[in-house]
């Protein structure tokens, strides 16, 4: 049973609102058949974070780390955007400012069709020279699916790639962290399907708060920062969003479709 109150002022904010920045994670794209990472089902209980998603693990076993991500890859090669995506990237046609920062690593808010995604933890879709040689550029895209050879070599100094993601005890590239400090000065943020365990990204609604943002949160159950924003909602993201998304077609001043 969702609540009823809650969502009224969800759409009353939305409604009202010019900017709106919405942080996601893993929970967003769990409808679509990505694997969360933390919960009972969530990748690091049957998987350890230090032997597979950290530099040292990579340093250690190129090989291992790559069959997991060859593996995450070829999951979310065959998985689609849902209600939770498609609704976001609607919202990012119909409100004047609106940014998407994602923790989510597989590219489906972009397959949705939404505008100004900031890429928090950037690309599974991405790769990187290991030794960061001269010739090759930061990072590309490599969409092959499966790579026919594991470790997959740099064209340009034959050496190792690495995927183009952030890692566990990485830092956040700076212009990515700029903006998204930026978008968080904004009339309505909201959290969605993130666990807020992981920092920076987890530091952003209350930095939003801070700057006088309605803070909003939808995730299935109570996380560190619920109790710290304005609107803690507790529901499935793709139910939750499409019910708030059709109450504001309803809405007149909501504008007209995207
Ligand atoms: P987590 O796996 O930590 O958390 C997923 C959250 O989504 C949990 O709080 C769930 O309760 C919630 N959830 C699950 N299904 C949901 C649904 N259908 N609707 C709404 N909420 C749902 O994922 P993240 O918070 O994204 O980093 O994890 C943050 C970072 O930790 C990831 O980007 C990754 C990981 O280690 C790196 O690899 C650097």
């Amino acid at each position: 049973m969702l609540d009823a109150t809650a969502i009224d002022r969800i759409v009353d904010e939305l409604t009202k609102a010019r900017s709106v920045t919405v942080l996601t994670g893993a929970g967003v794209s769990a409808a679509s058949g990505v694997p969360t990472f933390r919960g009972a089902a969530g990748l690091w209980k049957s998987h350890r974070a230090e032997s597979l998603a950290t530099p040292e693990a990579f340093a250690r076993n190129p090989q291992l780390v790559w069959e997991w991500y060859q593996w995450r890859r070829q999951l979310i090669a065959d998985c689609e955007p849902n209600p939770a995506h498609r609704v976001l990237a609607s919202w990012s046609r119909r409100f004047e400012d609106f940014t998407l920062i994602t923790q989510n690593v597989d590219g489906l808010h972009e397959r949705a069709g939404t505008r100004n995604v900031i890429r928090f933890h950037e690309s599974i879709w991405e790769v990187q020279c290991w030794s960061g040689c001269q010739r090759s550029p930061d990072r590309w895209l490599n969409e092959v699916v499966p790579l026919s050879e594991i470790p997959p070599r740099c064209p340009h100094c034959a050496g190792l790639l690495r995927p183009g993601v952030v890692w566990l005890g990485e830092g956040i590239r700076p212009h990515v962290l700029e903006r998204a400090l930026a978008s968080v000065s904004c009339d309505v943020f909201l959290s969605v399907g993130t666990s807020s365990l992981v920092y920076p990204a987890a530091a952003l609604s209350n930095a939003a708060k801070s700057s006088g943002a309605t803070t909003i949160e939808i995730n299935l159950e109570a996380t560190p920062v619920s109790s710290q924003l304005d609107i803690a909602l507790e529901g499935a993201a793709e139910t939750i969003l499409k019910q708030i998304d059709d109450r504001l077609h309803n809405t007149a001043a909501f504008g007209k479709d995207a």
